[in-house]
């Protein structure tokens, strides 16, 4: 009989659970009215006079060891339940957290910083509600000027001499007024101009300008800079430059880049021409480098700029401008797999 107590005492020792159900059964079965432990109790009036001693201990041990064991157990399982109350269920395993993606627009503005800045040039940014200095006046663009119409300007109506920039060539003036020569900048940015919306334009979009001042800067080297952009961004590296105006360059000039006429898309996109523009760009006006104290005699410069988003939609296949600022996530997601 002792044997068998002490065995009990050892499955009492041994015992755990982490649920109710089993702790109440384990309760009956040893400290419970019929349980095993009264049983034994019961016999002790048989047990032999000179065994009664080690056998009242063994059941005692036993007794001790089943309250024991039930009270610790009912504390580990109330404090589990109090823990899962305050922070919900600690052994469940976490949510998977979603990647993001990155915007199209700042895929193709990432890359454009990364080529440039691989030649030496940095990052600057300007305020996107600019006043008419920055974004004309200081840009050769005088009040009255017919070329101002080439952009059709969102004024703040109480403060005609605050405009939406029309342009990141504000930034140059801004840069140039804040920096000296050697100047090496890009500047990235959001646009705005009073246009009808449409699949092919948007009343917002971006720009990325670039900016090179230095003694003996020419032509040339605006001409090496552009077609080392065009490499390394499409691939492609044969440029045309036809001469064009604007107001803040002289000469200026239109970038073409030759894309080819290999596919049926590769037509549409150029219109059978195999060419497709892609920037302004030009030598610095002397006039502008004066506005922006820098003394035109010592130095020189070219500026260029681009659109962002109309690179993003032909590189990326997208035929809806519209696309780029409508936030639809099933567009949006696709670009999770690009860098
Ligand atoms: N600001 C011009 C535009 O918005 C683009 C541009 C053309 C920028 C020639 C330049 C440049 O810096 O030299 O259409």
């Amino acid at each position: 009989m002792i044997e068998k107590i002490k065995e009990y005492i050892e499955e009492v020792d041994t015992f755990t659970t982490n649920n109710k159900e089993d702790l109440e059964a384990f309760r009956i079965k040893f400290s419970g009215k019929k349980g095993l432990i009264n049983d034994f109790f019961a016999e002790f009036r048989n047990v032999a006079n000179d065994q009664k001693k080690e056998y009242g201990q063994a059941i005692n041990a036993l007794k001790v060891a089943a309250e024991e064991k039930v009270k610790s157990l009912k504390e580990d399982l109330e404090s589990k339940e109090e823990e899962k109350g305050k922070y919900g269920d600690l052994t469940r395993p976490s949510e998977p957290i979603a990647l993001g993606s990155r915007h199209p627009i700042s895929l193709v503005k990432n890359q454009i910083i990364d080529i440039f800045s691989r030649i030496g040039f940095n990052v600057s940014e300007g305020p996107e509600i600019e006043d008419d200095w920055h974004n004309f006046t200081a840009l050769n663009l005088p009040e009255y000027h017919p070329a101002r119409d080439m952009q059709d300007t969102f004024f703040v109506q109480t403060n005609p001499d605050i405009l939406l920039r029309t342009h990141t060539s504000s930034v140059q003036v801004r840069y140039m007024e804040n920096n000296t020569p050697p100047i090496r900048t890009i500047s990235p940015g959001r646009v705005y101009r009073n246009e009808a919306i449409s699949a092919r334009s948007h009343c917002f979009f971006h720009q990325v300008e670039g900016l090179y001042i230095d003694k003996d800067v020419s032509f040339a080297d605006l001409k090496q800079t552009l077609q080392y952009f065009t490499t390394e961004m499409f691939g492609k590296s044969k440029i045309r430059l036809r001469p064009s105006y604007f107001p803040f360059t002289e000469p200026s000039a239109e970038v073409d880049v030759y894309w080819g006429l290999e596919t049926e898309t590769d037509y549409k996109m150029t219109k059978g021409t195999g060419w497709l523009e892609i920037m302004g760009c030009g030598m610095v006006d002397p006039n502008v480098l004066k506005n922006c104290n820098i003394d035109p005699q010592e130095y020189s410069g070219f500026a260029f700029g681009m659109g962002i988003d109309r690179i993003a939609l032909l590189l990326y296949g997208i035929s809806d401008i519209r696309m780029l600022s409508e936030n639809d996530m099933r567009f949006l997601e696709q670009f999770k797999s690009v860098l």
